[in-house]
Order: structure tokens, then C-alpha cells, then sequence
């Protein structure tokens, strides 16, 4: 038994199908959908433009601050200067979530506000230990632009100040 000689247009429906297979997604279109983001946030602790308030003391347990809850709505900059250009801002909560050292669970959405990002936000959720140089969080979602986003943020101190931290992310997600 022997297939049937295909027609032509099941021959043309092939080749169309297997073009449009080859030309997606091309290398161009790969390295458009990768971004790259450096910005300061600011965790401010009190005084009249605090940003970040403890809503749940710690245990008294060790000296990590093991159970301390911190809620933020922290402005993003372009800069380390809390006056230079808003970004957006980063919005949830840390816990100190080590009995031995501070370490942090932070999760929070990053909600930008600038150009065609305007409204489209980053979801980070991860473990910030303080006393390393860099953090990495993994960047696990995003909305608007930044649908199905994955990536990584790496997380430095600038300045750790007792009324503000400005922490230095650099955000690297693929879309
Ligand atoms: C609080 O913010 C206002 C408006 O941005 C600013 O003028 C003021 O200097 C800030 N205060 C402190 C203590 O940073
Ligand atoms: C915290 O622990 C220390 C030492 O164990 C104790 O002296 C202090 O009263 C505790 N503070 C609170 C608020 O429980
Ligand atoms: C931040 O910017 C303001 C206004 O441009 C300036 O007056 C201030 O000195 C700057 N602060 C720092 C720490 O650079
Ligand atoms: C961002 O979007 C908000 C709400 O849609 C709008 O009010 C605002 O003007 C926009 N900002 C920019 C810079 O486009």
C-alpha cells in the first residue's frame, strides 16, 4: 500500500507553514525581548517622608531581628539622589527570616511609571542577606510589558543610613 500523491495545494500549505516556522523567532527578535535596568531604591525608615514601616516587632529570639516584618512603598530613581527622575516604585515587605545572620524574604512588585513602561510591573521575590555585597533575587513575573518576564535582580547597599537605605538594583529580565 502507497500513500497518495499529495496535491499542490497541500504542497503550497508545506511550504508556507515551514517559512513561517524558519523566520520565528529570529536572533534580531531574541535580543529585543532581553532589558536591562539600573535604579536606586529608597527604604525610608522614619522622619516625614518614611516609606517603610515595621508592622511586626521581632521575637526577641537572636540578634538577627528574626521575625521583624517590614511593609514599603519605596520610590525608584534614576539616580542615588531621592530628587532624581522617579522611576516607579517598589511596593511589599521584607521579613527577617534567618536566626543567624539578617537576612531578609523580600517580595514585592515593582510598578514603573516612566515612558512605555508606564503601569507595567516586575514581581521579585527572593533572600536579601544584608552583610553580602551582592544579592541575587529572582525576578519571577511581570504584567503590561512585561508579561511572562523571568530574570534575576542583583542588589547592592549604596548607603545604609539610619532614617534611609538606598539599595543600587541592577534588574536583567528576559521577556
Ligand atoms: C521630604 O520630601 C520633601 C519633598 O520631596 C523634601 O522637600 C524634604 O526635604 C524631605 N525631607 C527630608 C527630611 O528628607
Ligand atoms: C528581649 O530579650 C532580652 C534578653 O533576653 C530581655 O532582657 C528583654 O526584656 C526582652 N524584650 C522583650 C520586649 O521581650
Ligand atoms: C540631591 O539633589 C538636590 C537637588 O538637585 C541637591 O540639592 C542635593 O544636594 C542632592 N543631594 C545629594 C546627597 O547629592
Ligand atoms: C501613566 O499612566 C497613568 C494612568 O494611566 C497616567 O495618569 C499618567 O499620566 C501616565 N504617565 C506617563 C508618564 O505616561
Amino acid at each position: 500500500m502507497s500513500l497518495p500523491p499529495l496535491k499542490p495545494s497541500t504542497i503550497l500549505f508545506l511550504l508556507i507553514s515551514s517559512t513561517t516556522v524558519v523566520t520565528w523567532p529570529s536572533a534580531t527578535a531574541e535580543a529585543k525581548r532581553r532589558a536591562h535596568f539600573h535604579l536606586y531604591m529608597h527604604d525610608i525608615v522614619s522622619g516625614p517622608n518614611q516609606t517603610a514601616w515595621k508592622v511586626v516587632p521581632d521575637a526577641n529570639m537572636s540578634s538577627a531581628n528574626f521575625g521583624d516584618v517590614i511593609i514599603f512603598d519605596d520610590p525608584l530613581t534614576e539616580g542615588p539622589n531621592l530628587t532624581s527622575g522617579l522611576l516607579g516604585r517598589a511596593q511589599g515587605s521584607y521579613s527577617a527570616a534567618s536566626r543567624t545572620e539578617i537576612a531578609f524574604l523580600v517580595t514585592m512588585n515593582m510598578m514603573f511609571v516612566n515612558r512605555k513602561y508606564n503601569g507595567s510591573t516586575l514581581t521579585v521575590t527572593g533572600r536579601n542577606s544584608i552583610t553580602s555585597p551582592v544579592r541575587e533575587l529572582p525576578v519571577v513575573g511581570g504584567t503590561g510589558v512585561f508579561r511572562m518576564a523571568r530574570g534575576y535582580v542583583l542588589w547592592r547597599s549604596h548607603k545604609l543610613g539610619n532614617v534611609e537605605a538606598i539599595l543600587e538594583l541592577d534588574v536583567h529580565v528576559h521577556v
